[in-house]
């Protein structure tokens, strides 16, 4: 019994320790921390420089780390896509209008989807299906690449011969394929 609660408290300790030290790093510490841990980017005050730069007085650390951001978000606009300019999780993560629309506000789809054959989810403003609104990992804000992305919604289930389609042609799916719309059936480029 003793020795059961005094483990007890070694672990409460040791927790405590960890979550004073974590409250004490800065924002960008924890953020970089979090980027390395995690896919989606972590939102914080990010340190950008005044407005309408993106580069300077970036972190360098996470300038290695993103390969892509986005205008809007790097130059602290929240407030044309969230409801409020403030910072605060709660209130930052409020849309200011229905999620398909808005991405629409600025590309216009009848502009950027050129082609009689156009794919599901961008028409409808799925952009963030596969984009992230804010900054990535990877080129073009995607959030995967390559089959990862695409097989997050064509898998053998629900497509038949999926497995088959990737063996012949691989995973490099949009050198194939345009992932918003095309001239030609199948998206085909
Ligand atoms: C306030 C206008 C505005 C809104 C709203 C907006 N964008 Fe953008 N977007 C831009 C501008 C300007 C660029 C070009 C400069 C840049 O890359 O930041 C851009 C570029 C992009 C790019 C290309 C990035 C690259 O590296 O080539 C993607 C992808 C993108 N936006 C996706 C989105 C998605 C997804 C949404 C909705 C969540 C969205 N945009 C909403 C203004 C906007
Ligand atoms: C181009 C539009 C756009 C801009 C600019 C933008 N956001 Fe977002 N944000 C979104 C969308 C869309 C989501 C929802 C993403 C989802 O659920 O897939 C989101 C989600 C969030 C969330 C919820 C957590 C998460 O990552 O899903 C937070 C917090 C947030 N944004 C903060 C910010 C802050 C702070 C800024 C300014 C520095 C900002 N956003 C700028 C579109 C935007
Ligand atoms: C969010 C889910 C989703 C994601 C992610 C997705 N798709 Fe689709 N895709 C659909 C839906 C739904 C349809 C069927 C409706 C339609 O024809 O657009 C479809 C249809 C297609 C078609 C067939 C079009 C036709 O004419 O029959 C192709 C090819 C395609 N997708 C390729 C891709 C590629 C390549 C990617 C990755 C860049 C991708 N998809 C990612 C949902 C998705
Ligand atoms: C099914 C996944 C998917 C959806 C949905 C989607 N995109 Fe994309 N988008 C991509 C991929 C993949 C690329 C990169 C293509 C490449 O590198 O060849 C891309 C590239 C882009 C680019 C870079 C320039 C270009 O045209 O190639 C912009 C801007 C963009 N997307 C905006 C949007 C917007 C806005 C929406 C919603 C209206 C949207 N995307 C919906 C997958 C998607
Ligand atoms: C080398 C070019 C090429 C690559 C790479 C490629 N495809 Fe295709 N895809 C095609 C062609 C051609 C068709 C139409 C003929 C067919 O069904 O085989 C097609 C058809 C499709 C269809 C429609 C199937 C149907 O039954 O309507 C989907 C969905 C699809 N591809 C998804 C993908 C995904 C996801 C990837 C990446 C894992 C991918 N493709 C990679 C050339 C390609």
């Amino acid at each position: 019994m003793k020795r059961e609660s005094r483990q007890i408290w070694i672990v409460i300790g040791v927790f405590l320790l960890w979550a004073v030290q974590l409250g004490c790093m800065s924002v960008e510490r924890r953020q970089r921390l979090a980027v390395i841990f995690f896919d989606d980017p972590p939102i914080s005050k990010v340190k950008v420089g005044v407005d309408g730069d993106d580069s300077e007085g970036e972190d360098p650390v996470l300038q290695l780390i993103y390969k892509s951001s986005h205008g809007p978000y790097m130059q602290k606009k929240c407030d044309i896509c969230h409801e409020s300019e403030n910072y605060s999780l709660s209130l930052a993560s409020r849309l200011r209008l229905p999620k398909d629309l808005i991405c629409t506000q600025c590309h216009d789809p009848e502009m950027m989807f050129k082609g009689a054959y156009r794919h599901g989810p961008a028409n409808a403003g799925h952009c963030f299906k596969c984009h992230s609104p804010h900054r990535s990992k990877l080129p073009r804000l995607l959030l995967a690449s390559g089959y990862d992305l695409c097989g997050r919604c064509h898998t053998e289930a629900t497509v038949k011969g999926m497995d088959q389609h990737r063996a012949e042609n691989g995973d490099d799916c949009y050198s194939c394929h345009n992932p918003h719309a095309a001239d030609n059936p199948k998206l085909l480029r």
